[in-house]
């Protein structure tokens, strides 16, 4: 029988019935081929220290190009409670700061938004004081704030962690200073540049991130009235500057992680996908390693295309800080090994447990061996349909795009982590062709 997406009728009876709950599903059916135009919007992981950085200057900054994910409307509540007067309409968010906002981000939102930890520097430079929840670990890994804490302190700043809370004071002012990170932190990099624009003298900050990202905080700040040399080298350097900052209007840069799943979702379906609104300079090692496993790319302005013929062959791939492969295309590099010819070795060294969805995937039929922070895929013709389950964002819209590599109906639960990263996955996919629902379906919950 040829598997189609309706649900299972029996499978509704649980309605109303007080013990059943009901969650969202994402069904695909497996063996489509993208093909046709796809419109990616700004990047989640600027536009939510954009957002962030507009805490610097009194008045009005308005960040665009932001995409409609839940994760910003919470950074827009966090805003809020800090006293600012924030608006999202269409693709913009509003944000009218006080001359004094608050000084405190509570938990209830922070650990729902592991992000909001970025208003830390922010708030300590224009405050003096600031009181922020510790976000926790999540499914990717333990995430430590390390680098964060010992950069503010060397900028003077006294901190302490009580009750959950990261307790930061500078009451003299930040100090300019010389930090040098362990590790190119994308999260603590973006801390103490917002801390450094507004500090007396000059920070240097070796060995820091250069995402992309980090040169759109950057833009941003020097819009505002910063003095910041070196955006997008590992050595920043940020004269601190006297006068307030003054509110702007920023465009958020494209999202090279949506545009990058969609270019291994066309070259794992043999497709052939224009993306729109991403530099392909930004994905240059994620590209090469689809021309390597047979793909055509062709680059454009602010655009690409994807084509791919034939069965995809293995590459290897390790993710490490940009400009090297980003560690968000982890689960799309897994499902390309898992369709490819041969064997790849995938290497994860950016998040200690990135490969917990590794199981969702064997479900899948997918070959793979995980040994620490090393993967052995063996690739297979054809995956086949299961149920599977979102582990975190990026896991999730890798198990959708796998499913369309295996026989029948995937059904993939959890969808909220996808809805964090990507705000139209669903009309998307079935504007590229693919059988796609979305869904609710009954989850029994069992009463003691
Ligand atoms: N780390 C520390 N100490 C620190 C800071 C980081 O040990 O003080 C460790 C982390 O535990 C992690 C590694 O360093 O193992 C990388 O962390 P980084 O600070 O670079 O990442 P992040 O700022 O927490 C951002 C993105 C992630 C993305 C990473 C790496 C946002 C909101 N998140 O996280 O995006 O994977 O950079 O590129 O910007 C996603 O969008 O799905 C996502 C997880």
């Amino acid at each position: 029988m040829r598997p189609t997406l309706r649900a299972d009728p029996t499978r509704r009876r649980g309605r109303g019935n007080p013990t059943i709950a009901r969650v969202d599903v994402i069904r695909v059916k497996g063996g489509a081929r993208l093909a046709g135009d796809v419109a990616v919007g700004g990047a989640k992981n600027s536009a939510l220290k954009l957002m962030a950085v507009a805490l610097l200057a009194e008045g009005r900054s308005v960040v665009a190009n932001v995409p409609r994910i839940t994760d910003i409307a919470i950074m827009g509540e966090v805003l809020r409670r800090l006293g600012c007067d924030v608006e999202l309409k269409g693709n913009e968010a509003i944000i009218d700061v006080p001359a004094e906002p608050g000084a405190e981000a509570d938990y209830d939102l922070v650990r729902r938004l592991r992000a909001s930890i970025c208003v830390l520097g922010p708030l300590l430079a224009r405050r003096g004081f600031v009181r922020v929840a510790l976000p926790g670990g999540d499914m990717i890994g333990s995430r430590g704030l390390d680098m964060h804490v010992s950069g503010l302190a060397r900028m003077g700043a006294e901190i302490s962690n009580e009750h959950g809370f990261v307790i930061a004071s500078a009451p003299q002012g930040l100090r300019g200073s010389k930090i040098w990170l362990d590790f190119p932190s994308v999260g603590a990099t973006e801390n103490l540049l917002m801390a450094a624009v507004l500090a007396r003298g000059v920070t240097e900050i070796d060995n820091a991130a250069r995402e992309p990202e980090i040169v759109d905080i950057c833009d941003m700040l020097t819009a505002m009235g910063a003095r910041i040399e070196g955006a997008g080298t590992s050595t920043l350097i940020v004269e601190g500057v006297d006068g307030p900052l003054k509110p702007v209007q920023h465009t958020t840069v494209g999202d090279r992680i949506v545009g990058g799943t969609w270019a291994y979702a066309a070259a794992m379906t043999r497709g052939d996908v224009t993306v729109h609104g991403v530099r392909p300079e930004f994905l240059d090692i994620a590209l090469d390693k689809l021309v390597q496993a047979g793909a055509t790319v062709e680059p454009g302005d602010n655009k690409f295309r994807v084509r791919m013929t034939e069965r995809p062959k293995s590459v290897d791939i390790v993710t490490l800080p940009y400009p090297g492969f980003a560690t968000d295309l982890l689960p799309m590099a897994l499902g390309l090994a898992a369709v490819a010819e041969g064997s790849s070795l995938i290497t994860e060294n950016i998040f200690d447990g990135r490969f917990m969805f590794v199981n969702e995937m064997v479900r899948l039929g997918a070959d793979i061996r995980t040994d620490g922070h090393h993967a052995v895929v063996n690739g297979r013709d054809r995956l086949s349909g299961a149920p599977v389950r979102a582990t975190d964002i990026r896991a999730g819209a890798g198990l959708v795009i796998a499913g369309l590599c295996a026989d029948g109906v995937t059904e993939v639960g959890e969808v909220h982590h996808i809805d964090r990263g990507y705000p139209d996955f669903v009309s998307d996919l079935a504007n590229l062709g693919v059988e796609v629902e979305r869904t609710d379906v009954p989850e029994p919950t069992f009463d003691f």
